[in-house]
């Protein structure tokens, strides 16, 4: 049996923390779309053009050290913008979301365009600054020199452009449950969303 669980909402909002507790939670799969997008911007570095690099995207390429760099995230905001990098990432991304045992996607466009029929949709936000502050955190970690405000402005502009986009833009699927992270911790968040979709499956 299959059931879907479409996860979206702007970058670092917490919706790849709450993607992975969820799918460990009930045994599902999870695939975190953005990587799809990182790694094919990624690929652009080496000279490929973005559908070149969409086109011949393997199960390797996820695997790179350097996908999450915040200069990732912006190739991939990108890449992201053209309809055939996008177009020849759907399929991949709908077989995985049908997969038996069920699964749980992340990304921008899940509840819209990927999975419209998916039996739970969430759209996951929180306050620019904090979304700052936690991506801020994770990069300075992974031993990146940025400052605050600089994590701040990439963020701002690479909604901006995922939400502006005229192909599958950043924006909630009507029937989508908003969950707003900017007070919660991220457990409170996860234990809401568990008893959300529990309530669905019963
Ligand atoms: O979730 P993320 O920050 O790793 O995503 C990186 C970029 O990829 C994001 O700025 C927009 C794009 N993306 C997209 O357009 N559609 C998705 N389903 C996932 C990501």
């Amino acid at each position: 049996m299959s059931f879907c669980i479409a996860i979206d909402g702007p970058a670092a909002a917490g919706k790849g923390t709450i993607s992975k507790a969820v799918a460990k939670h009930f045994g599902f799969a999870h695939l975190d779309t953005g990587l799809l997008y990182r790694a094919t911007g990624a690929k652009t570095f080496e000279g490929l053009t973005p559908i070149e690099a969409a086109e011949s995207l393997v199960a390797a390429d996820l695997d790179r050290d350097d996908l999450r760099s915040g200069d990732a995230g912006q190739a991939a905001s990108r890449v992201a913008a053209v309809p055939e990098v996008r177009a020849a990432l759907v399929d991949f991304q709908q077989a995985f979301a049908r997969r038996e045992g069920g699964a749980v996607l992340d990304g921008r466009d899940i509840g819209t365009v990927i999975c419209p029929d998916a039996e739970v949709k969430l759209y996951v936000i929180a306050s620019d600054e904090v979304r700052a502050q936690r991506r801020h955190k994770e990069l300075v970690e992974k031993g990146e020199d940025i400052t605050l405000e600089d994590v701040l402005e990439d963020l701002r502009e690479r909604d901006e452009r995922d939400a502006a986009r005229a192909t599958a833009p950043l924006k909630p699927a009507e029937d989508a449950t908003v969950i707003d992270t900017t007070e919660m911790g991220i457990e409170e968040a996860v234990a809401k969303v568990i008893a959300l979709i529990e309530a669905r499956r019963a």
